[in-house]
């Protein structure tokens, strides 16, 4: 389908300078297939955005893992999307599921940032996913297709956003999901995305998958049609981080 293929590495909450020093120094002496094959994007904590952005290989880019709903302020904490901006990082990634469950962000609120940054010029990672309850009771096309909805109300222009399905039920637990049970939902993504926004959306908007990838069962899930990448997160702070971008060849 001449999708790209996206390896997004979310490091989440974790590292010392030194060890991002490490990790960094690991992918800038990785042998990986050319950008033509394959986009990789690393997602550090905010505060070590300058320092992985100033050090990271060019072939490579950030992104932040979160930043606000609206033009910065009075909002203690937060990271506006004009500072991401600012600091020249080009992606962002919004709705995962720890701040939907954790912090409580809303459809609707993920849809709001969504837009924001897709407005102030940001690509966006947007997450998707259903929890074992959901999945168990039968409802997760129902949870991931109100989430993309969401989005999809506040957009309309989708060439800057890569889709990731994160089944929370795959997140850190080593639990992934079965290629079929990935190539299931995002096949139904797409056809969502098909009906509900245009063909042309639907064929070209990348994918793709999160929740325990790691170096020995990415080729697999990478062989399903309409898996277009990975959302990784403890294996991205590893060597087999490397493995993962093979995965693209
Ligand atoms: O955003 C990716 C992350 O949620 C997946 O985590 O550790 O299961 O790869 P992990």
């Amino acid at each position: 389908m001449g999708r790209k293929f996206f390896v997004g590495g979310n490091w989440k909450c974790n590292g010392t300078t030194e060890e991002v020093k490490k990790i960094v120094s690991t992918l800038n002496d990785a042998q990986v297939p050319s950008q033509d094959v394959v986009e990789v994007v690393v997602s550090p904590p905010f505060v070590f955005l300058p320092l992985v952005k100033n050090s990271l290989r060019p072939d490579f880019h950030v992104a932040a893992q979160n930043a606000w709903v609206k033009k910065g302020g009075a909002f203690t904490g937060e990271v506006s999307v004009e500072m991401l901006v600012n600091l020249d990082i080009p992606w962002v990634i919004l709705g995962h599921s720890e701040r939907r469950l954790i912090l409580g962000e809303s459809n609707e609120f993920v849809g709001d940032k969504v837009a924001y940054a897709l407005a102030q010029g940001l690509k966006v990672i947007a997450c998707v996913g259903e929890t074992l309850e959901q999945r168990e009771s039968g409802s997760t096309m129902d949870v991931v297709a109100a989430q993309t909805k969401a989005i999809a109300e506040r957009i309309s222009n989708w060439s800057d956003v890569v889709l990731a399905y994160e089944p929370v039920w795959a997140i850190g637990t080593g639990k992934v999901a079965t290629p079929a049970q990935a190539q299931e939902v995002h096949l139904e993504l797409r056809k969502w995305l098909q009906a509900n926004v245009n063909a042309e959306v639907a064929a070209t908007t990348r994918i793709i998958y999160g929740g325990s990838v790691n170096g020995a069962n990415c080729k697999e899930l990478a062989a399903q049609p309409d898996v277009d990448g990975f959302l990784v997160g403890g294996a991205s702070l590893k060597p087999e981080f490397i493995d993962i971008i093979k995965a693209a060849e």
